[in-house]
């Protein structure tokens, strides 16, 4: 398999998204944000969280809702302690490389696949009961929605992706894509890692006020920041429970009120909210226990939740950085993507033109710079600057680092913090590049 980052092929490359169609409940950060921040300080782990805006299109046509969507469940993550160094933390709109990839793997993904998937055969169902087109109100959005995801997975060779059972079939269509590209494309070797899903059995799906699972289309969510402590603590007086009084004993695993407990309890504190259960703690009282046990946990995250919300340029930036990040893998990955399936940069016509002119050709140009050290500029064959190298003591060296690169497999080469793809030898950086300056510097150094 191929490594394309900075990535040591030892750690493990962890992916998810969330779509930013509403405002996250409970349920959202006790069944993802907070197993997903949880598992992002694990050593060896690598993970890549994001939001996903263009999957929020596609059940969402209310572009305030998406707006702010965005921006609620991006402060969650952050104000629920994610650690923005550590991770990638990015917004899949503000990666162009994602959809281009969708489109790729559009042409490969046959239709007959598609027309499986459990949500586009569940709105086929729904109009044949009520007798109308099957596809009525079926967009190509919702028909291809398995396809940007697996462009969403597949752009960073993710290894586990952690979500919710109603995704395992979205990561079988992906491996199924995977392969098909791979074999199509990848010439013996795999462009795309297989990724594995993950499916959390320590973390249940929280029920919702009824006992359904917690969710916003069945209307029994319990908010998380929205209305404060306040509407945290109304919502779970509305949760339903059975007619048993004070005093009686009460059944605790088959009540949804103490699953949600045990979601934010230790094993002893659940162990002994159990026991009181038993003894015949009311029901009354058990709200209280829970709502207790759950503003200790979210409380303390409201007022940076608050204040993050209060300056939204403040998230903009961190969303920002992270698209840089994430570019810094998605463009050279990219490029060899493009490279793979015939869309190739004519190869430039080295040596004399026809009219006997002599054809513009890249530059590499040493030079001694102030400080009496060796470095090389690089120019395109139209005259531009691509990059100043690092200065080197050695003029020898120098060349013999620039000229290794030549003929390199330039996505192959690490990227630094800061998304700057650092070429060089093993031992030395040679220049630190933008991702997007990649295509062109290689172009230029095929001609050297
Ligand atoms: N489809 C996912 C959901 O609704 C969200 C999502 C989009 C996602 N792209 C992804 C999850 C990639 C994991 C990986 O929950």
């Amino acid at each position: 398999m191929q490594n394309t980052s900075a990535t040591p092929q030892s750690a493990r490359r962890v992916l998810t998204g969330i779509t930013t169609s509403g405002t996250p409940h409970l349920g959202n950060y006790a069944g993802a944000i907070r197993p997903a921040i949880q598992s992002s300080t694990e050593p060896d782990v690598d993970a890549f969280f994001f939001l996903a805006d263009f999957h929020a299109l596609i059940k969402c046509a209310d572009p305030a809702r998406v707006a702010r969507s965005r921006m609620e469940i991006a402060a969650t993550w952050l104000a629920g302690g994610l650690d923005t160094e550590r991770v990638t933390f990015y917004r899949q709109s503000d990666v162009p490389e994602i959809p281009e990839l969708c489109w790729m793997l559009t042409c490969v993904t046959a239709k007959g696949l598609m027309n499986r998937a459990h949500a586009y055969k569940a709105s086929v169902d729904a109009n044949q009961l009520k007798g109308e087109d099957p596809d009525d109100g079926v967009t190509m959005g919702l028909f291809s929605y398995p396809v940007l995801m697996a462009a969403d997975i597949l752009m960073f060779n993710a290894h586990r992706v952690p979500v919710g059972r109603d995704q395992i079939q979205h990561l079988e269509m992906t491996r199924d894509i995977a392969q098909r590209f791979n074999h199509l494309y990848g010439g013996g070797q795999d462009l795309f890692v297989l990724p594995e899903v993950q499916i959390d059995e320590e973390v249940a799906t929280l029920p919702g006020l009824d006992g359904r699972k917690m969710s916003k289309s069945y209307n029994n969510t319990i908010p998380l920041f929205e209305g404060g402590a306040k509407a945290l603590k109304s919502a779970i007086a509305q949760i339903v429970t059975d007619s048993r009084l004070p005093g009686e004993p009460k059944d605790a695993d088959a009540s949804h009120l103490f699953t949600l407990y045990r979601a934010f309890a230790s094993a002893s504190q659940a162990a002994s909210f159990k026991t009181a259960l038993e003894g015949g703690l009311g029901w009354g009282e058990a709200k209280q226990a829970l709502y207790e046990q759950i503003e200790a946990q979210i409380g303390p995250m409201r007022e940076p939740y608050a204040e993050l919300m209060a300056h939204p340029e403040r998230i903009e930036d961190i969303l920002q950085a992270g698209a840089r990040k994430a570019r810094g893998i998605a463009v050279p990955f990219m490029d060899r993507l493009r490279e793979a399936v015939g869309l190739r940069q004519a190869a430039p016509v080295a040596g004399k033109k026809a009219g006997g002119v002599k054809a513009a050709k890249a530059r590499l140009v040493s030079f001694r710079d102030e400080d009496g050290r060796f470095r090389q500029r690089l120019f395109a064959a139209d005259g531009t600057e691509l990059l100043l190298s690092e200065a080197f003591d050695d003029p020898k060296l120098l060349n013999q680092v620039s000229r290794g690169l030549a003929g390199a497999d330039l996505p192959m080469f690490p990227v630094d913090a800061q998304g700057y793809v650092v070429l060089g030898s093993s031992e030395h950086c040679w220049a630190r590049v933008p991702a997007d300056q990649l295509a062109n510097v290689r172009a230029a150094l095929r001609q050297i």
